[in-house]
């Protein structure tokens, strides 16, 4: 079998390569395509056939609802590993071994005090500002004072953005918590591990002794271990595409940051529980809001459902479902709205719409249910989603710059008007 791809046009053969990945996906590479067709381009908006990148990091395929960082599977990770190993397997590409993982954690601790200027930025924000965009503007003002980090060629360098931002982010999530309570900003304490140290942050308040409670902690780091990577998802692809034109790792995790919080992607949690409470409050009939869902006429989607990649379960989502039933029993909540996911999931899976559109709950559906029993606010389910990601980011960004990948550019089929003369005011 010869890996060529022919494009034929206008009666003129064209021949391209064909790369083989080592899960056996097929991709025909077409940098060359548009330099020898004369100016031929590919028309591929949200880009759902294009391949951005070449990537070790992480596989995934859709219709067998199979996720793999680095070969291992995310069952055996959300099952087995701490975080931190996770994020040091999905950034450095192998498990790493007892001391390896100990000065990886020692380092970002090391780095986690955040500068305290960075709390004149906080407080120009209202108190009712939206914490992924305080958590975007924070990251990105590391820029500013970490400004001789921005060597983005130096291995050295990237290492000590990499443990910085580890350090910081979870610092600077917890202050834009903090600042929508109105309670005081915690400090990082380097007693403690990385999920313990995040939930303090949380949680602690001056009056009251923290105790931290292994059971939040448990489903905690399972559930950002879950979110860790997931390919060129939005996200990634704008920490790449930011990343690709040299700019700081913190700059590119800002505008990742951004991307996350769209409803569509990460935001899509916290629209899953608003859409939940809503279908409480209107009296529990799941049957109406799938069928405004099924509606062309009406722009309401069935949040947490369907997804660009799995067209099958989001294995993500298996693991979260059965979590939620465990985590909302040991903790003794009884939140009402698990009962209408699951009739809502029965009721959509049964359903030729979805069953032919192939849309399942994706990793968003069950998350905020969690989240909620774990005591985490609504407006805090998409940062608590990009603590969990930013290994994976990371990971893409350090991929691209090793590569030495190029720029990215898209091109564009202009569709507007051809040339034509000004027309001057007194005339239009
Ligand atoms: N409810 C109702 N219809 C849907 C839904 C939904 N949730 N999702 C897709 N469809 C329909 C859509 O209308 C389209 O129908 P048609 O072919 O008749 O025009 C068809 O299914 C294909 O959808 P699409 O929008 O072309 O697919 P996409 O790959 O561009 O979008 C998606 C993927 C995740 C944005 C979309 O499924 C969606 O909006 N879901 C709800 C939001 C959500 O849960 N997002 C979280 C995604 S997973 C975590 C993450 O990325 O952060």
């Amino acid at each position: 079998m010869s890996n060529i791809g022919i494009f034929e046009f206008q009666g003129k053969k064209y021949e391209f390569p064909v790369e083989i990945g080592t899960e056996n996906e097929i991709a025909i590479d077409i940098k060359k395509l548009r330099g020898s067709t004369g100016g031929i381009i590919t028309l591929d908006p949200g880009f759902k056939n294009t391949g951005s990148c070449k990537s070790k990091i992480t596989f995934l395929n859709g219709e067998k609802g199979i996720l793999r960082h680095r070969g291992y599977a995310i069952e055996d990770l959300a099952k087995k590993a701490s975080f931190l190993e996770v994020a040091y397997l999905i950034i450095f590409g192998e498990l790493p071994n007892k001391k390896q993982l100990e000065k990886f954690e020692n380092d970002i601790k090391e780095k986690s005090l955040v500068d305290e200027e960075i709390k004149d930025i906080l407080d120009g924000f209202p108190r009712s500002a939206h914490p992924m965009g305080v958590l975007s503007a924070l990251t990105a003002s590391l820029t500013a004072f970490h400004s001789h980090l921005t060597d983005v060629h130096s291995e050295e360098e990237i290492y000590s953005s990499i443990t910085r931002l580890m350090g910081k982010f979870p610092v600077l999530a917890a202050w834009a918590h903090a600042k929508n309570e109105g309670t005081p900003l915690n400090y990082a304490d380097n007693s403690l591990d990385y999920i313990d140290n995040l939930l303090m942050m949380m949680y602690k308040i001056p009056t009251t002794p923290y105790k931290g409670n292994p059971v939040i902690k448990k489903a905690m780091e399972e559930l950002l271990i879950l979110h860790q990577d997931h390919e060129q998802n939005c996200s990634t692809s704008t920490v790449r595409l930011v990343g690709s034109s040299h700019a700081s790792l913190f700059a590119s995790i800002s505008a990742g940051v951004s991307a996350l919080w769209g409803p569509l992607h990460g935001g899509a949690n916290q629209a899953v529980i608003e859409m939940l409470e809503a279908i409480k409050e209107d009296g529990g009939d799941v049957e109406k809001f799938i069928n405004k869902a099924k509606d062309k006429n009406d722009p309401f989607r069935l949040m947490g459902f369907g997804h660009r990649v799995y067209k099958n379960f989001d294995p993500r989502a298996l693991i979260i479902k059965e979590s939620a039933d465990a985590v909302l029993a040991e903790l003794g909540v009884d939140d009402p709205t698990l009962e209408i996911a699951k009739h809502l999931e029965e009721t959509a899976l049964k359903d030729p719409y979805f069953v032919e559109k192939k849309l399942f709950p994706n990793v968003d559906f069950y998350s905020g249910i969690i989240y909620r029993a774990l005591g985490i606010p609504v407006e805090m389910f998409t940062v608590m989603f990009a603590i969990g990601r930013l290994p994976g980011w990371i990971a893409q960004w350090r991929e691209m710059r090793l590569n030495s990948e190029p720029i990215g550019r898209p091109r564009q089929l202009y569709i507007g008007e051809t040339k034509r003369d000004y027309v001057p005011m007194s005339k239009r």
